[in-house]
């Protein structure tokens, strides 16, 4: 399926700041219909504002740390579309504090936001397209930090290691159907990700310096880009997405160079 047509219904998660913000302006762009999705109401209505046609977008208030409650808000959000071509699956929190620090609480959150609701999304996502015989798209949002284990970031990485891992089973059961599954893996973005980590009490952590990397733009256009080039797994950054083949190929270098 390719995105961003005219008249395409998407719902973004996490639409509300950095990747998500970036990723609605550039749907919008293409003509897509398109539901905002976020705790903070206000920040999704100053997305709403930065987007072309705003009359074809929609915010959606929730906190996708309440698991339960997503099938509710997966009915609210096909009827506001009135159905869906495409979810983009962005929510996300970070951290920042060791193993031995953290807070169970905080762990167990932040797998509920990064893994359960998406795991959950997905299924709704992918009956409803089975039931009504409609083509449909999911879209993860990973991270590099899947892909190796990363001091202060335990549960971060592990929480997306296992979403990399759960789509990709999925993608491989889909494969013959009209479900697509893909997953994006960021490098570093310039975003605010920082700032809204959860520290080892939950509290947000004040960042000493701001987070470098991508601009939210141009990751966006590259984002699209990649989703229309088709296949499952996309990896979109800099020079920092070395470390992946590095650590894959050669882990003691990998480690070495990092001083372990
Ligand atoms: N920036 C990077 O370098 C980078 C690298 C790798 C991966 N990523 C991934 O990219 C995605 C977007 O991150 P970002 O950099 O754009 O960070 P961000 O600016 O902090 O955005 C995170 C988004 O997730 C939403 N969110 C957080 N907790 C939520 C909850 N409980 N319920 C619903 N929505 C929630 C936030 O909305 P509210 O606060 O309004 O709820 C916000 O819109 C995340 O999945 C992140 O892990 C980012």
């Amino acid at each position: 399926m390719k995105v961003l047509m005219q008249d395409q219904k998407i719902w973004i998660t996490g639409a509300s700041s950095g990747i998500g913000r970036a990723l609605a302006i550039e749907a919008a762009r293409g003509g897509a219909r398109i539901l905002l999705s976020g705790r903070n109401a206000e920040a999704l209505e100053a997305t709403r504002q930065l987007c072309d046609q705003r009359e074809h977008i929609q915010c959606l208030s929730c906190d996708l740390s309440d698991t339960d409650a997503i099938p509710g808000w997966f009915e609210q959000a096909l009827s506001l579309l009135g159905g869906l071509d495409v979810i983009i699956a962005n929510a996300g929190i970070g951290q920042w504090g060791t193993a031995l620090d953290t807070d169970d609480a905080v762990e167990h959150r932040l797998f509920q936001v990064n893994f359960e609701a998406n795991r959950r999304l997905l299924k709704l996502y992918a009956r409803y397209s089975r039931a009504n015989q409609r083509p449909g798209l999911f879209v993860g949002v990973g991270s590099i930090a899947a892909k190796f284990g990363q001091p202060q970031l335990a549960a971060y990485s592990a929480s997306k290691a296992a979403l990399t891992l759960y789509l990709e089973s999925a993608w491989r059961e889909f494969h013959s159907s009209d479900f697509a599954v893909q997953l994006v893996h960021p490098g570093m973005v310039q975003t605010d990700i920082m700032h809204h980590s959860l520290g080892p009490d939950g509290r947000t952590s004040v960042p000493e310096k701001a987070h470098r990397g991508m601009d939210p733009e141009r990751f966006a256009r590259r984002f699209f880009r990649a989703l229309n080039s088709g296949g499952f797994e996309h990896y979109i950054g800099g020079t920092e997405l070395l470390s992946v083949p590095l650590h894959a190929l050669f882990p003691r270098l990998f480690y070495r160079l990092l001083g372990r």
